[in-house]
């Protein structure tokens, strides 16, 4: 695809339906990753495709494109010609049999199920009777689940890792997490830090790869392995370095500091008294001096 890819981002309706522009490091990095698992020119299905940014890059053979916003659904079809297959409807009023290689998706963050429509409300609760109420970002990922024949990808809010009212979409999606990976800087009017998971149907292994990405630099901060835990979807963590104590180099100093404290008074004050005749009572200082030393000696060899 050599054209220039448009977007529609006008903030004002953006808030409304909770879209953010995914910036371009972000796009390559989930291309990679659909590359990756499903290969070179998937067919897409995608249940909030804006304007299809986030599938630029993983140059599908065909896009199957939900999107409530009308002017989206028009650059979104700009963008793609005759590979755009359009729904202008909200997702969950969506009853069509689509099935494609994978889903890629970036549903829009933590919409209110009581906000829906009767309508959209009813066709939720036919396939998942338990959800009555909360936010819908577990709803956006669980229906599209359908139109993938194996491979999900998924931005999400992070919340949905660790929210009791989410804790029935985790079960769902048990073994199914092939990854759960912390995505930084990805997105062009927002910092937040936000979930990328990648859900393979077929996979029933207990533990799922887990990485941090952060999209300024364009690294890998880190990767490990995790054994799914359905009560929270614990994100990867670079712990802190500990500052190591060294308590024996420690006392040493405090030693020194205090013994060169009295060193340089006895000098002082010897030097007043040699240069200026003051009249100090030195030896009177030296003496207590010795009383305080002897009576800890006393006192440690007691302990002893
Ligand atoms: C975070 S944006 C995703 C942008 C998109 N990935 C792209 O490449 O342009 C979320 C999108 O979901 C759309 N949306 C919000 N509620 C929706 C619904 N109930 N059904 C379908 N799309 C919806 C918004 O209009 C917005 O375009």
């Amino acid at each position: 695809m050599t054209k220039v890819f448009k977007e529609h981002n006008n903030r004002k309706i953006a808030n409304q339906y909770a879209e953010y522009v995914t910036g371009e490091a972000f796009r390559k990095y989930v291309a990679g990753k659909v590359k990756q698992y499903v290969g070179d020119n998937p067919s897409v299905f995608d249940g909030a495709v804006g304007s299809g940014q986030l599938e630029w890059l993983v140059e599908p053979r065909h896009v199957y494109g939900v999107e409530i916003q009308s002017a989206s659904c028009e650059v979104f079809k700009e963008n793609y010609g005759d590979k755009a297959h359009v729904y202008n409807q909200s997702f969950f009023d969506f009853e069509e049999v689509v099935l494609a290689d994978c889903v890629i998706m970036n549903p829009p963050f933590s919409l209110m199920f009581k906000d829906l429509s009767d309508h959209e409300k009813a066709v939720i609760q036919k396939e998942f009777p338990w959800k009555k109420s909360g936010k819908i970002d577990d709803m956006f990922v669980l229906k599209s689940l359908k139109h993938s024949k194996r491979y999900g990808f998924y931005i999400l809010f992070p919340g949905v890792g660790y929210r009791g009212t989410e804790r029935k979409f985790r079960e769902l999606i048990g073994n199914q997490l092939a990854e759960l990976n912390l995505v930084q800087n990805g997105f062009e009017d927002t910092s937040i830090d936000v979930l990328f998971i990648v859900v393979d149907k077929e996979k029933t292994g207990k533990t799922c790869q887990r990485e941090i990405y952060d999209c300024k630099s364009g690294s890998q901060l880190l990767v490990d392995s995790w054994g799914i835990d359905t009560d929270n979807w614990e994100q990867p963590r670079i712990e802190a370095e500990k500052e190591v104590i060294d308590i024996d180099f420690v006392n040493q100093e405090l030693d020194r500091i205090v013994l060169d404290r009295l060193q340089k008074h006895l000098e002082s004050q010897l030097l007043v008294i040699r240069y200026f005749g003051a009249d100090i009572d030195y030896l009177g200082f030296i003496s207590k001096a010795y009383d305080i030393l002897a009576n800890y000696e006393v006192q440690y060899n007691l302990g002893g």
